[in-house]
């Protein structure tokens, strides 16, 4: 089955041209199903969007060495190679593979999946330029990019959120400075996720935390430019960043 897609849901600047390309290859004709998501599985598809999210984005901090390798043209970085990365991760995380989930479950992560491609996709000439270093396809902007692509597929919103954020996009709403308020507390265990019926969506937050990896952009100095000439947090090892925020109606 092939969605129907409006086209006032894309016309969003360079959005609405990168996403009219992508249709033109029909990649959006995926075997989806929009339908609300009940109640008692609200709670397990969240939490497994956001492992996807957060595989995804572990496939692609992992990989900013190529990425941003200058010697280097194809870097084979192609949507079937992240697709079959994140599905290891995810697996890594959850100790679940994709084919196993409920098949509600495995609908929704797969709408994921197909978003993140898409990102990578559309970032295909950036990513395969030869002769420049620091591309800017980091972690941050393929979770904002797949979260966007999302919302236009399917009734799934995501974003990553932080007291601490850098671009307005990822602001925090009430709920969520709320959420991450708690897992600022001393008491909240480490890594737990949140979720709660809000209305008749359901929303779920799932920290995350600065990893090494993070601390050349994220960490000290504060104030500092890191390497995209944005302002580092000064963030320590194991300080929560922020939370990647899942929403969606439920019935
Ligand atoms: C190469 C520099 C760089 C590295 C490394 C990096 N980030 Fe970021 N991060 C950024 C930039 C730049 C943004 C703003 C992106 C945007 O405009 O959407 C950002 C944004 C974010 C956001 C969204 C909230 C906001 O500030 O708008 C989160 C969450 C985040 N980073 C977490 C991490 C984590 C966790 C790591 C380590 C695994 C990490 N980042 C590594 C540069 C980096």
């Amino acid at each position: 089955m092939c969605m129907s897609i409006k086209a006032k849901d894309y016309v969003k600047g360079i959005w609405g041209i990168a996403l009219s390309l992508l249709l033109g290859v029909n990649l959006l004709c995926v075997s989806v199903s929009n339908a609300a998501i009940p109640k008692d599985k609200a709670e397990e598809i969240a939490k497994y969007v956001a492992a996807m999210i957060v595989a995804g984005r572990g496939v692609v901090a992992r990989h900013q060495g190529l990425i941003n390798d200058p010697s280097k043209g194809d870097k084979g970085f192609t949507p079937e190679y992240v697709e079959a990365k994140m599905k290891e991760s995810f697996k890594k995380i959850t100790g679940k593979d994709v084919n196993e989930l409920d098949p509600l479950v495995k609908t929704v992560v797969d709408q994921v999946l197909h978003a993140a491609k898409m990102s990578v996709q559309m970032n295909q000439g950036r990513i395969n330029q030869k002769g420049k270093g620091f591309k800017m396809y980091i972690p941050a902007v393929f979770g904002r990019e797949t979260g966007q692509i999302l919302k236009g597929m399917s009734k799934i919103m995501i974003k990553q959120t932080t007291f601490k954020y850098r671009n307005n996009y990822n602001q925090p709403d009430e709920f969520e400075k709320k959420v991450l308020s708690k897992f600022e507390s001393s008491d909240w265990p480490k890594g737990k996720g949140y979720g709660e019926m809000v209305g008749n969506f359901y929303r779920y937050l799932q920290p995350i935390y600065i990893k090494k990896a993070c601390l050349k952009c994220h960490g000290g100095p504060k104030g500092a430019s890191d390497i995209a000439g944005r302002k580092k947090e000064g963030y320590k090892e194991g300080d929560l960043r922020g939370a990647i925020s899942v929403m969606f109606p439920v019935k």
